[in-house]
C-alpha cells in the first residue's frame, strides 16, 4: 500500500499522477488510511501545480465510482433524459423555471439537488417556501413522476459520489475550492452519477461567483465539456454573468414568486434576464437532445410556452406532484411569508451602476434567510427585492427596494442593503 506522503510529495514536484495512483489515493481517503491533514496538503498542492486534463477526467471518475450511480433508462425512465446544473449564484432560481420548461418541451428532466450553505441559495430550500412540498422522494416514486409529467427532483442522496462529499467539505475549510480541475471533478462528477443523457451547464462568472473572470468561467466550462464527452455524456454550457443578483427577487418564498411570474409569461424588468437564461439552457438542451436543429428555432419554441401557459401547468402538475400546496401558486400569501416588508428608498438622484450581489445575499442571510453550518434553520418569507436593476436611473426617495423581515431583522440591514447600490 503507497504511503499517501508519496502522493503529495509527486504533486508537490508537479508531477502528474496515473489513474492507478489517483484510484488509490481517492481509496485511501474512503478508508481512511489517508488523513484529513495528508488529503490537505495534497490538495493545495493541487492549488498550486494544477491537475492535467487526464488527471481530472481520472479524480472524475473515482469520485462517481465511490457510490451508487443512477441507470435512469435501466430504471423505467422512457426518453431523453436531461440534468441542469448552475455553479451557483445570488437570486439563481432558474431550476424553477427550466425543469418544468424542459418538461414542458417533452425532456425527461432527473434531477438531484442540494441545499444552500453561505451565500448560495439551494433549489431545495427555495422548493421548501411550498407548503408540504416533499424533497425526498424514493426511487420507486422519482421514476414514477419522471414518467408521468416528465420531471422530479429530489436531494441528493449520500450514497451519490460520497467521495467529492469527503473532498469538497475539506476543500471548503483549507481554502482548496477555487481550483478549476477540483470543481469540474465536483460538478461533473455529481450529473455523470446522476445519470441523465444530456447535462445543461450554467457557469456563472463576476463577483457574486466561484469564477471571478469570464476567462475562467469559459476555462471551467472547456473542461466541464471534455470530461463529459470522455463519458459519452452530451453537455451543453453557457456563461451568465453574476455580478448583479439574477432577476430581482433574493430568498425563497419571493423567489418561488419571481419563477412563477416568468413561468406565466409575467416577466418584467430585471425578471426579463432571468427569462431569457432559462429560455437560452431550455433550448440548448433541446438542441443537444436533437429535438432542434438551430437554437434559435429551438428558442422561439420555448418562449411559445412560457406564453401559451404549458410552462406554468407543468409547474402546478410538479408541485402537485411532490405534495405541495397547489393553491399557494396562485395566492401566493400562502407561501411562507416575513413578519413585516419594509420599503428602503434612494438616498439621491441619480443612475444606478451597480447592485453587488455578495451584498445584498450577505443582508438575506442576516435576515435568516442563509446558513452557517449545514444544520442552521431558515427563515422561507424573509427576502429582498430589488425594483430597480443596473443602468436604471431613480429620484431620491424612490423606493429602491423591499425588504422581507422575519424576527431576526436589524435596522442596519437597511443600511447594508443601500450599501451593496453604486449611485452615481
Ligand atoms: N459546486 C460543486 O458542486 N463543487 C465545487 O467544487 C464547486 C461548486
Amino acid at each position: 500500500m503507497t504511503n499517501p506522503t508519496v502522493w503529495i510529495e509527486q504533486k508537490k514536484q508537479g508531477q502528474a499522477h496515473s489513474q492507478t495512483e489517483i484510484d488509490a489515493l481517492v481509496q485511501a481517503v474512503m478508508s481512511g488510511t489517508m488523513k484529513d491533514y495528508q488529503l490537505s496538503a495534497w490538495l493545495m498542492a493541487v492549488c498550486l501545480n494544477g491537475l492535467n486534463d487526464d488527471e481530472t477526467f481520472f479524480l472524475t471518475k473515482a469520485f462517481v465510482e465511490s457510490g451508487d450511480v443512477l441507470d435512469l433508462h435501466g430504471m423505467g425512465i422512457e426518453g431523453i433524459t436531461v440534468d441542469k446544473h448552475s455553479t451557483g449564484g445570488v437570486g439563481d432560481k432558474t431550476t424553477l423555471i427550466v425543469a418544468p420548461l424542459m418538461a414542458a418541451a417533452g425532456l425527461k428532466v432527473a434531477k438531484l439537488s442540494g441545499r444552500g450553505l453561505g451565500f448560495t441559495g439551494g433549489t431545495i430550500d427555495k422548493l421548501e417556501a411550498i407548503p408540504h412540498f416533499q424533497v425526498e422522494l424514493s426511487e420507486t416514486t422519482f421514476v414514477e413522476q419522471i414518467q408521468r409529467i416528465g420531471l422530479a427532483l429530489s436531494s441528493q442522496t449520500p450514497q451519490l459520489t460520497p467521495a467529492d462529499g469527503v473532498f469538497y467539505a475539506l476543500r471548503d475549510v483549507t481554502a482548496t475550492v477555487d481550483n478549476l480541475s477540483l470543481i469540474a471533478a465536483s460538478v461533473m462528477s455529481k450529473k455523470i452519477a446522476a445519470g441523465a443523457d444530456v447535462i445543461v451547464l450554467d457557469i456563472k462568472a463576476g463577483k457574486g461567483a466561484f469564477m471571478k473572470s469570464p476567462q475562467d468561467a469559459e476555462a471551467l466550462a472547456s473542461l466541464c465539456r471534455t470530461i463529459g464527452t470522455r463519458f459519452g455524456k452530451a453537455v451543453e454550457t453557457t456563461i451568465s454573468p453574476m455580478n448583479a443578483p439574477l432577476g430581482k427577487a433574493i430568498g425563497h418564498t419571493v423567489e418561488v414568486i419571481e419563477a412563477i411570474e416568468v413561468l406565466q409569461g409575467k416577466a418584467t424588468g430585471a425578471s426579463l434576464d432571468l427569462e431569457a437564461l432559462a429560455v437560452k439552457l431550455t433550448a440548448m438542451a433541446l438542441v443537444a437532445a436533437k429535438r432542434y436543429e438551430s437554437l434559435e428555432t429551438a428558442t422561439a419554441y420555448v418562449q411559445g410556452l412560457l406564453r401559451d401557459g404549458s410552462a406554468f401547468a407543468r409547474f402546478q402538475a410538479w408541485i402537485e406532484a411532490q405534495g405541495g400546496d397547489v393553491t399557494s401558486l396562485s395566492d401566493t400569501s400562502l407561501l411562507a411569508q416575513p413578519l413585516r416588508k419594509l420599503t428602503v428608498t434612494s438616498p439621491h438622484t441619480g443612475v444606478i451602476q451597480s447592485i453587488d450581489a455578495m451584498g445584498i445575499a450577505k443582508v438575506v442571510k442576516a435576515l435568516g434567510g442563509g446558513r452557517t453550518v449545514k444544520t442552521d434553520a431558515l427563515d422561507y418569507g424573509v427576502g429582498v427585492i430589488l425594483h430597480h436593476a443596473e443602468g436604471d436611473a431613480v429620484q431620491a426617495g424612490e423606493p429602491l427596494l423591499e425588504l422581507w423581515v422575519g424576527a431576526t431583522y436589524d435596522e442596519s440591514l437597511q443600511t447594508s442593503a443601500l450599501d451593496a447600490f453604486v449611485i452615481v
